[in-house]
């Protein structure tokens, strides 16, 4: 037996990758509805040997039978639209910021946390392609050791802002001025993501530090970010620091990892093996290299962490989400 799927942003970049995702993961699909701008309605799409017409997206989208949304249209139209898709019944799973902290709402990484989306209400969060990849291997530490405080600094791609991300960087290295950026992203780096607040961090230094508490169930963990925005298309890389609470052997981590479905340890520094953006474009994994002991620490560890910001950081955990609420048949 199949489903019913409505896509929401069919036409953006996280949209297209949904539909590609759950091609490759032959996910059960009896009836697909495309929804998109104006803009886009009319446009067709092939998916499995059909073709399917865009619609716009209305306020009776969902006046129609429908098991699962996947939305990828932004925030505003996520706060819009995914309260009228769960009252007719439809269970929405958000790729967008705007109900992820909700505590009505679970933030799930299948991996990570799956359990708590079985108490969900119609509506689960799909967590910022950051936080996303940086929580898999962070699990398998806290279960073993215990983590007691986190610092990240991120390296994101600008496919991150969607294709307006894209356009920019290819624009910029012909010389052109950017149009989503506030900078240069050609030959530049932009410690800049999201707005600023005002204790001097970005929303996307907030996302990752607040859905990290939450994802892991610890609300009062010391966490740390910087956000930055590099001059790569797909892929964002992030360096962890750690601090455990308990001792640790270095390579029982290493073991702990690459046993962990999901993660591939791709570490070995003496051959120049180490995970990198070129290297994990359309992989559905999360990559861990340059494990190794932070000598400033007592029980201190660094990682370097590379995932596929669009597969598993957006569409890939969007379709896992849904794959897990049917095998626990929680549709
Ligand atoms: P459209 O292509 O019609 O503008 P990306 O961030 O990769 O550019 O993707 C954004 C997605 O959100 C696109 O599919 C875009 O559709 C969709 N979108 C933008 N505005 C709306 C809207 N008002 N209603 C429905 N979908 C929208």
């Amino acid at each position: 037996m199949g489903y019913k799927v409505g896509i929401v942003g069919a036409t953006g970049l996280v949209g297209t990758t949904f539909l590609k995702v759950l091609e490759e993961r032959d996910f059960p699909i009896d009836e697909l509805y495309l929804f998109a701008s104006a803009r886009s309605a009319g446009k067709q799409v092939e998916f499995r040997g059909k073709t399917y017409t865009i619609e716009e997206l209305t306020e009776r989208s969902f006046d129609r039978e429908m098991d699962y949304a996947l939305f990828s249209a932004g925030g505003d139209i996520s706060k819009k639209y995914s309260p009228i898709a769960s009252r007719n019944n439809v269970v929405v799973i958000d790729n967008s910021s705007a109900f992820r902290m909700d505590e009505d709402v679970p933030l799930i990484v299948p991996e990570v946390n799956p359990d708590a989306a079985m108490k969900h209400k119609n509506i689960i969060a799909n967590p910022n392609c950051s936080t996303i990849q940086a929580v898999v291997p962070l699990k398998v530490l806290d279960d073993r050791w215990s983590i007691k405080r986190v610092v990240y600094s991120t390296y994101q791609a600008v496919s991150g802002s969607g294709l307006a991300g894209i356009r920019d960087l290819e624009d910029g290295i012909r010389g052109e001025e950017p149009k989503n950026y506030p900078h240069p992203i050609a030959y530049n780096c932009l410690p800049h993501i999201d707005v600023f607040m005002e204790n001097g961090n970005t929303k996307e230094e907030e996302k990752m530090i607040g859905e990290t508490r939450k994802i892991l169930e610890k609300p009062n963990l010391p966490v740390s970010a910087t956000c930055v925005r590099v001059p790569v298309k797909h892929g964002h890389s992030i360096s962890v620091n750690v601090e455990l609470e308990k001792e640790f052997e270095i390579e029982e981590v290493r073991r702990a990892l690459s046993e962990t479905p999901g993660i591939i340890l791709m570490d070995d520094p003496s051959n120049n093996i180490y995970p990198m953006p070129i290297s994990v474009e359309g992989k559905d994994e999360v990559f861990v290299g340059r494990v190794r002991r932070d000598e400033s620490l007592v029980s201190g560890l660094n990682l370097w962490i590379v995932a596929d910001n669009i597969r598993k950081g957006a569409a890939t955990n969007t379709v896992q989400i849904a794959e897990l609420l049917i095998r626990e048949g929680k549709n």
